[in-house]
């Protein structure tokens, strides 16, 4: 039996409160746990026989197609896919004009196995010089079972450059993914802003878990072979199983999923930094070291002194693990990261920082704990103006279900917080402005419930807040009314 569900009157009311809340930067107000009781599909992950896993038609066709960010700056991609049967080509064809494909890049071919699993033949191509701005066709494989996609560059690098990201964690292959999948393809988001745990196949054993990856990158194709994905690890890309003879940690996550690390000059694909339209997007890795003097600590040292808020005014930083967190779900999981890195948070002002990992929604006040240390004693987190919105997104829809039990009573930090599926997008329109939603699944429509205006930590600073806040609030009320 179907459950019929639609927008409570007094959940849009805390919708609005909560908007309001933030807006105001009032730190310290009761937060809201929102009451929303979801009508779950189950927890499982789709068959094997189900149409958003088939195999493209004809021989050696590619499959999997995903890219992502293939340079700092957002003039190259890097192209992926996998061919099953025989390596075939690695090229790809591309152009400005659907059929007109003037130019072609050349790729590498891998593959790996894993336990007794043999992968495909993993293909990845960089393809770069491209113009910023500008819809791209390409066109890989060969013959009868080649197949054509798109995608559009970003804007260039310009503090007033607009642009939409999409923010999803802990996607998995339910039909929970599938609803958040399609979700976000209606949205306006042009690149997906991806905060660990992709495939969930670790769930398996054997050589099903090298088959769960695969169908995973046939079931996401409808969105990655169109726009990039910004990828982040998470626990479930570890796959350390002793017992399969596997002990290299995120060895299947790390053969198929490529970053363009090297262009931030980082050490290690697992943590890097790309520049797109008006953001700089710091992903770190929170399953490798980081503590003082490790490669990551001080490559983010690095990183975060080439921030030019002049330039890209919004700074994201992406994480699995949540820093602050108040689900019974990995409560104090961050805690380790935040001892390292917050104090650099505050000083950089980072606007957001994007989580995944609990199966749930929050969004927390701007609040900092930097002043506690081993003698002082301070320990609460306070309200800090120069402090990121902390918010968590893990909440893709995977086979692990829902993460339903938040700590009570509400600590003061955390703002809005609700166990159900959904995604975010953060639309970015200049250099003061932000609009943030998060977008709640709910069977077939798709919800606003929790928004508000962002003020770039950077430029926000030098205006006259509090005028043109109530000037947004409205307008942007009329917008979750319509939404
Ligand atoms: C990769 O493919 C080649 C060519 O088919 C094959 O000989 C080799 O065993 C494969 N390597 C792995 C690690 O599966
Ligand atoms: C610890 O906190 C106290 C009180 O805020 C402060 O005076 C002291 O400098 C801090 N020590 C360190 C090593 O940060
Ligand atoms: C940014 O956009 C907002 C909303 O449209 C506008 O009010 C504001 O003046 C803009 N800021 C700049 C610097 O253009
Ligand atoms: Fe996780």
């Amino acid at each position: 039996m179907a459950a019929v569900i639609r927008m409570h009157p007094m959940l849009l009311q805390l919708t609005l409160t909560s908007f309001v809340f933030l807006s105001c930067l009032r730190n310290g107000n009761a937060g809201i746990t929102s009451t929303f009781i979801r009508s779950e599909y189950p927890s499982v992950d789709i068959p094997l026989d189900n149409k958003v896993f088939a195999v493209p038609k004809g021989h050696n066709a590619p499959q999997q197609v995903h890219i992502t960010q293939g340079d700092y700056d957002g003039k190259a991609v890097i192209i992926s896919w996998v061919t099953p049967d025989e390596p075939g080509t690695s090229k790809v064809q591309y152009g400005t004009s659907e059929n007109g494909y003037k130019f072609s890049a050349e790729g590498i071919v891998t593959n790996y196995t894993f336990y007794k699993y043999k992968s495909g033949y993993i293909h990845h191509c960089l393809v770069d010089g491209l113009e910023h701005d500008t819809k791209y066709y390409y066109k890989i494989g060969s013959g009868d079972s080649s197949r054509e996609f798109w995608f559009t560059t970003p804007p260039k690098i310009d503090p007033n450059s607009r642009y939409t990201f999409g923010i999803i964690g802990d996607l998995g292959q339910t039909f929970n993914s599938l609803s958040t999948l399609e979700h976000y393809m209606q949205s306006k988001g042009q690149a997906v802003l991806f905060l660990g745990d992709l495939s969930y196949a670790d769930r398996y054993q054997y050589n099903e878990v090298g088959l769960r990856w695969d169908t995973w990158g046939r079931f996401v194709e409808q969105s990655t072979a169109y726009q990039p994905w910004i990828w982040s690890a998470g626990n479930h890309e570890i796959e350390f199983m002793p017992y399969l003879g596997e002990v290299t940690p995120f060895k299947s996550y790390l053969q198929r999923y490529a970053t363009p690390y090297l262009a931030s000059k980082s050490s290690n694909p697992l943590w890097y930094a790309i520049r797109r339209a008006s953001a700089h997007i710091i992903v770190l890795s929170s399953y490798s070291p980081f503590v003082k003097y490790t490669p990551q600590w001080r490559w983010l040292e690095e990183e975060l002194k080439r921030v030019d808020r002049e330039k890209t005014p919004w700074l994201i930083v992406l994480m699995h693990v949540p820093i602050y967190n108040s689900n019974d779900a990995h409560y104090m999981e961050g805690e380790s990261m935040r001892v390292v890195f917050e104090s650099w948070f505050v000083h950089y002002k980072v606007d957001i920082i994007f989580a995944g990992h609990v199966h749930a929604y929050e969004r927390s006040y701007r609040i900092s704990n930097i002043h506690y240390n081993i003698t002082s004693g301070d320990q609460n987190p306070i309200p800090d103006k120069s402090a990121p919105v902390y918010i968590t997104v893990g909440d893709g829809g995977n086979q692990e279900g829902l993460a339903g039990r938040f700590r009570d009573p509400q600590p003061d930090y955390s703002a809005f917080r609700e166990a159900a599926y959904g995604h975010s997008t953060l639309e970015v329109i200049n250099r003061t402005h932000a609009l943030y939603h998060w977008n709640r699944n709910d069977d077939g429509k798709k919800i606003a419930t929790d928004a508000f205006v962002l003020h770039n930590q950077y430029w926000g600073m030098n205006h006259r807040r509090r005028k043109l806040k109530k000037h947004y609030v409205r307008k942007s009320l009329e917008q979750i009314a319509i939404y």
